[in-house]
């Protein structure tokens, strides 16, 4: 493909079909994400694949948790505190916290964001069950065949989290090259100790966020496109002297 159509044909599917990646495919777009640029050439990430069975147990794993914490983040305070005393497995042990209240002014992006993507679906506003179901499908990998859990060095604080940014659009684009779709998820950091239990993880490594790789399904869902910015308001005026 040509590089502005690899660019414009990116976006994040939340369908795909069960179709496997063929293994040289998926081999190539690793080998081109490992050739992303990275702070004096660092490479301060690491990556765990799962594919088949494992990633099958994995998304039992994920969705039943997600399912014990949904009622968990509508309770009071004191059922929070009680599940936290209790270190209760619903509860996210990701190395990173999730974000609970985004910033006034990036919230309005945000809720566009999600609205649209609930209109495009035609989920109405007070329809929870379908947008429970829309989230709870992050823990199924929306359908796709392989997932990586990408995993940055403690020891270079913001730095790493940068370089794996950087690796995760390279390994997107290298996808979308290869006729691949994909989804970046942060929902997938939010639970660590499912993937400790079946990757020898370092201890010095924590898990950023998962990718969800595959073909993608023929379905609405694919053809939501959210709004981006124009480039004048991402950029900062200049003082007048
Ligand atoms: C680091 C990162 C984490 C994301 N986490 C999720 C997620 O957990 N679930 C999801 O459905 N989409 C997730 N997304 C996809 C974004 O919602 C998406 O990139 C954004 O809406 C822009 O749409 P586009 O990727 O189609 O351009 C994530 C994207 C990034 C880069």
């Amino acid at each position: 493909m040509e590089f502005i159509d690899v660019l414009n044909a990116r976006h994040s599917a939340r369908a795909f079909t069960r179709e496997p990646i063929p293994e040289d495919r998926l081999q190539r777009v690793l080998e081109r994400a490992a050739a992303a640029p990275s702070w004096s050439n660092t490479q301060p990430y690491q990556i765990a694949l799962a594919q088949g069975a494992d990633l099958a147990a994995l998304g039992d794993e994920l969705s039943e948790r997600f399912e014990r914490l949904a009622p968990l983040q509508r309770a009071p305070a004191w059922k929070k505190a009680l599940a936290a005393v209790r270190r209760s497995p619903a509860l996210p042990d990701g190395d990173f916290r999730p974000v609970i209240k985004y910033p006034d002014d990036l919230q309005p992006r945000r809720v566009a964001t999600g609205k649209g993507l609930y209109r495009h679906l035609g989920i109405g506003r007070d329809d929870k069950q379908a947008r429970h179901q829309q989230m709870a499908a992050n823990f199924r990998f929306f359908g796709a065949p392989t997932a990586l859990f990408l995993f940055v060095h403690k020891g270079l604080g913001v730095y790493s989290v940068l370089d794996a940014g950087i690796f995760l659009q390279t390994l997107m684009l290298a996808a979308t090259d290869e006729g691949l779709a994909s989804c970046a998820q942060g929902a997938l950091g939010l639970w660590r100790s499912p993937l400790e239990k079946r990757f020898r993880i370092p201890r010095h490594y924590q898990l950023l966020c998962g990718v969800s790789l595959g073909f993608a399904a023929d379905q609405p869902v694919n053809r939501f496109r959210p709004e981006k910015l124009p480039v004048s308001e991402l950029m900062i005026p200049r003082r007048e002297r």
